[in-house]
């Protein structure tokens, strides 16, 4: 297994809930080493240039004034595997349809507010952590 970072962030509902804590033990307990972490406030337009990607989609909108409506954790995790791990740990999009004690099936209460992102794969992972931590080594 290759050692492998990826980019992590908590989201404004799980901020707002006090969640921070047990958020970061969990990545800790999954084995992750924390290499860069800051809470931060995006802007709107902060948020529409992180989640660029999706600005065709119909959620686009709601999504980008949810992730400016309060603080956010942003954090870059290494471990090996980090970028499945994470997803792993995070569980499906939709809380509907996440597996048991995964972070989103314990704590998220819709598909809009999961209570956490993660990157999907190196180019956004590398793309996200640049966008965050300006001039972080990739690994
Ligand atoms: P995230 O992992 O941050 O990546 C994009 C986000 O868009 C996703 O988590 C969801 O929070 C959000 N999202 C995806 N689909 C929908 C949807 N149908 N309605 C609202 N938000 C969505």
């Amino acid at each position: 297994m290759t050692v492998e970072r990826t980019y992590a962030m908590i989201k404004p509902d799980a901020v707002k809930r006090k969640l921070i804590g047990k958020i970061v033990d969990r990545i800790e307990a999954e084995g992750f080493t924390i290499v860069a972490m800051r809470k931060h406030c995006f802007s709107l337009k902060e948020a529409q240039g992180f989640y660029f990607v999706h600005r065709a989609r119909p959620f686009y909108p709601e999504l980008t004034e949810f992730m400016s409506s309060g603080p956010i954790v942003a954090l870059v995790l290494e471990r090996d595997n980090a970028i499945a791990h994470w997803r792993d740990t995070m569980g499906a999009t939709n809380p509907a349809n996440a597996a048991p004690n995964t972070l989103r099936k314990l704590h998220a209460a819709s598909i809009g507010e999961n209570c956490v992102h993660g990157s999907d794969a190196p180019d956004t992972a590398a793309q996200e952590m640049g966008f965050m931590f300006p001039g972080i080594s990739l690994l």
